[in-house]
């Protein structure tokens, strides 16, 4: 695939000049730059998630002020689970007024045929970012993997471990398939409507994949991942997957099928790559909490990860998570230099 950009060359697996580098929530509550857009009028979270001037300008925000390789649609995972019929807010966390429990509420969802016009705000998002680049970057678009979006519908919010949609999962495994199945297919149509938009790479988070153990993982997670991403019209985009707390089943990640495994710091990223092999690329894996640290403490573990890559291609630097909210932005700003400079041909 031929490309200018690093970022793609380096999910394709294809040399680069130095290491491409984007953050997770790049966009977001730590630059003031974002929480003075957040704060103009009386509006909500998701009133800016919709609002496509908004949302557009603060998907810029990290191009211009991080220098960041790649950017990510300004928008969250659940924003396509509201025109399935559930209302949504946000507080700051994701709160769902009516949670999922029964088959008569699985029943309910309704799995839109034409996502475009479902969440219209997200490719008017996507065009809008497309003109504003103007192959300056490249632009993410992303969703939720099926078990992390269902983790919120049947829990109704956030939690530490997910028990009513464990009770679910374990408890009455017909009623939990019946509901993957719609959310796949929702996140297949939600997905190729982005790539149809312009998106020009997807990622899929999982943020709660790693909360079961390996053979339920294989069991009740990767079927629908699996499923999500062999229904993309994938043409020349390529696909992360993102699971937190993966690094002891990398190798079902890999099942999933797609062109980046995105990793968290939990394993190291040279033993990580060995274990996923020459065929796919990585992404990560800084610890977040880093970028609390002084200047040269973050070049060092910048210079670790680096090291620890061993100048393999196929590699994209970013956290192993989102950036923390009370990250100081010149330290991210420091980061990303730093993973420049050091990686420079
Ligand atoms: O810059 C970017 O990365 C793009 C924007 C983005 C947001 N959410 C904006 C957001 C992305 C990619 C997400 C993904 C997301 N949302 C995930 C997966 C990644 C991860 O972090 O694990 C999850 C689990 C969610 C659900 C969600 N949305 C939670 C748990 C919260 C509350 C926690 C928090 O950060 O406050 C949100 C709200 C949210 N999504 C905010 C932002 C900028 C904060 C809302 C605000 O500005 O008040």
């Amino acid at each position: 695939m031929a490309t200018e950009y690093n970022f793609l060359k380096a999910c394709w697996g294809q040399p680069v000049d130095r290491v491409p580098v984007w953050l997770m929530r790049q966009a977001g509550r730590y630059l003031p730059q974002y929480r003075e857009v957040r704060s103009r009028g009386e509006g909500t979270f998701l009133d800016l998630c919709k609002d496509p001037e908004r949302a557009a300008e603060v998907t810029i925000q990290p191009i211009d002020i991080l220098n960041a390789d790649a950017a990510i649609l300004f928008s969250d995972i659940l924003t396509p689970i509201e025109p399935m019929g559930m209302a949504l807010d946000f507080t700051p966390g994701p709160v769902f007024a009516d949670p999922i429990r029964t088959q008569a509420d699985v029943d309910k969802l309704i799995v839109p045929e034409d996502m475009a016009q479902a969440v219209s705000y997200v490719p008017a998002i996507i065009k809008r970012l497309r003109t504003a680049f103007e192959g300056r970057v490249p632009l993410i678009g992303f969703g939720g993997a099926p078990f992390t979006l269902a983790c919120y519908m049947v829990e109704g919010k956030g939690s530490k471990d997910f028990a009513a949609l464990k009770q679910m999962m374990y408890g009455d495994p017909a009623l939990y398939h019946a509901l993957m199945e719609k959310i796949t297919e929702m996140d297949r149509r939600y997905l190729n409507m982005q790539i149809e938009a312009g998106a020009q790479a997807i990622q899929i988070f999982d943020t709660w994949g790693g909360l079961v153990a390996p053979h339920d993982f294989e069991k009740f997670v990767l079927p629908y991942t699996k499923k999500l991403i062999a229904g993309l019209n994938r043409k020349d985009v390529p696909v992360i997957y993102f699971v937190k707390n993966s690094g002891t089943m990398l190798e079902l990640v890999k099942e999933a099928g797609s062109d980046v495994v995105g990793l968290d710091w939990h394993i190291n990223l040279g033993k990580a790559r060995d274990i996923l092999g020459d065929d796919i690329a990585v992404q990560g894996n800084l610890d977040p909490t880093v970028l609390y640290a002084p200047k040269p403490y973050i070049e060092k573990e910048v210079q670790r990860i680096l090291d620890e890559n061993a100048g393999r291609p196929g590699f994209i630097f970013n956290l192993g998570h989102g950036i923390l909210p009370s990250v100081p932005p010149e330290n991210a700003i420091f980061m990303v230099d730093a993973v420049h400079r050091l990686s420079q041909k």
